[in-house]
């Protein structure tokens, strides 16, 4: 088996952004309210016309260009997404032909806001059995258009975005070390869209009632982030036989800065080492942990040989954690 390490990183944000204010005026909330509860102050949305793959184009090429490769190098695409530009294809054959890597693998993912994590894992594969050598993921989504701006319990909460990474054959300095991922089906109906599948296609019905948005039971949610996500962070240290002192960078998914600041604590995670940008994008799913990682190596806090640990939780339930040398 090859050694896979990251090559490069890239992100992309949208430029209109929504401040607190815009949602004291839509619902009953206040700009305290959400800053206390979650530690978002803006998010970004995309325009109308907009869609995922306009914000995982410039993220890939971001990620390409770091990593000194074109388009025509790379041999897979796995982009983890529950929010494609159209039920099919898939965003990832759409971006395919927009970056013109005509004729490679191409395909999604959708694990929820661990889908980034999810198409890692899944891509690391390809590398380590040495069938490709040129791997493009993708975590992305347009969570915006799911939301209900009537609902105060979720539409303060969501925003939009990708980040991407290459994955490529280790050369001795970098090395994904382990990826975990689990799931409990269970639970899922605390938080989906029901809507707009085989089981309740879309109809005027459907739209009427608002099938289409994301729901969520908030608080159980919170629960179950913070017990599984310190739980799988750990299963990560424990397998590759490391303490979190060990540990450079944490950087778990940026759902609320409550659940980041309880599964650090509980892990004993000093606050300095956490990677946070909740604050500025809100909760944009699968795209927040690849697009936190390529704010931190841009802005060059993440430094080659730096041990990573990314932590998420979400819709399934899913979650999942990477640890990696950069
Ligand atoms: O990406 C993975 C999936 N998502 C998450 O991980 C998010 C997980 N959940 C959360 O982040 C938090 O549960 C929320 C931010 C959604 C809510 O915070 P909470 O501390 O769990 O509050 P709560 O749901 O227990 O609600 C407390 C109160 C309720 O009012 P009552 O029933 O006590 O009168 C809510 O109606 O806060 C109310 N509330 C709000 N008040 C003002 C809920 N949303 C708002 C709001 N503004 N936007």
């Amino acid at each position: 088996m090859h050694k896979v390490s990251i090559k490069g990183t890239g992100s992309y944000v949208p430029e209109r952004v929504l401040d607190n204010a815009y949602f004291a005026k839509l619902v009953d909330t206040t700009d305290e309210w959400i800053i206390s509860r979650t530690g978002i102050k803006e998010r970004r949305v995309v325009e109308p016309n907009q869609a995922l793959t306009d914000m995982a184009l410039p993220a890939a090429e971001r990620a390409l260009e770091m990593a000194g490769v074109t388009a025509g190098d790379i041999d897979l695409i796995v982009f983890g997404t529950v929010t494609p530009d159209m039920l099919t294809p898939s965003a990832s054959c759409i971006l395919q032909k927009r970056l013109g890597a005509n004729g490679v693998a191409a395909f999604d993912v959708g694990a929820g806001c661990p889908g980034f994590i999810y198409a890692l894992s899944v891509a690391q594969k390809f590398v380590a059995d040495g069938s490709r050598k040129c791997v493009l993921v993708i975590g992305g989504e347009v969570i915006s258009k799911w939301t209900d701006y009537q609902d105060r319990g979720t539409c303060v909460l969501f925003g939009d975005g990708a980040g991407a990474v290459v994955l490529g054959p280790s050369d001795g300095e970098g090395e994904i070390l382990s990826t975990h991922l689990r799931a409990d089906g269970r639970l899922w109906d605390l938080l989906y869209v029901a809507g707009g599948g085989s089981r309740q296609p879309p109809t005027h019905e459907s739209l009427d009632a608002g099938l289409h948005y994301l729901r969520m039971a908030g608080h159980e949610v919170f629960k179950h982030a913070v017990r599984y996500m310190t739980e799988i962070a750990l299963e990560a240290l424990e397998h590759n036989r490391m303490t979190i002192d060990d540990l450079d960078w944490f950087i778990p998914h940026q759902a609320n800065i409550r659940i980041m600041e309880a599964v650090a604590d509980r892990l004993g995670i000093p606050a300095e080492k956490v990677i946070v940008i909740v604050d500025k994008y809100g909760n944009f799913s699968s795209g927040t942990i690849p697009t936190a990682f390529d704010e931190a190596v841009r802005d060059g806090r993440i430094k080659r040989g730096d041990l990573v640990l990314m932590d998420a939780f979400g819709a399934g339930f899913t979650w999942g954690s990477v640890l990696l040398r950069f």
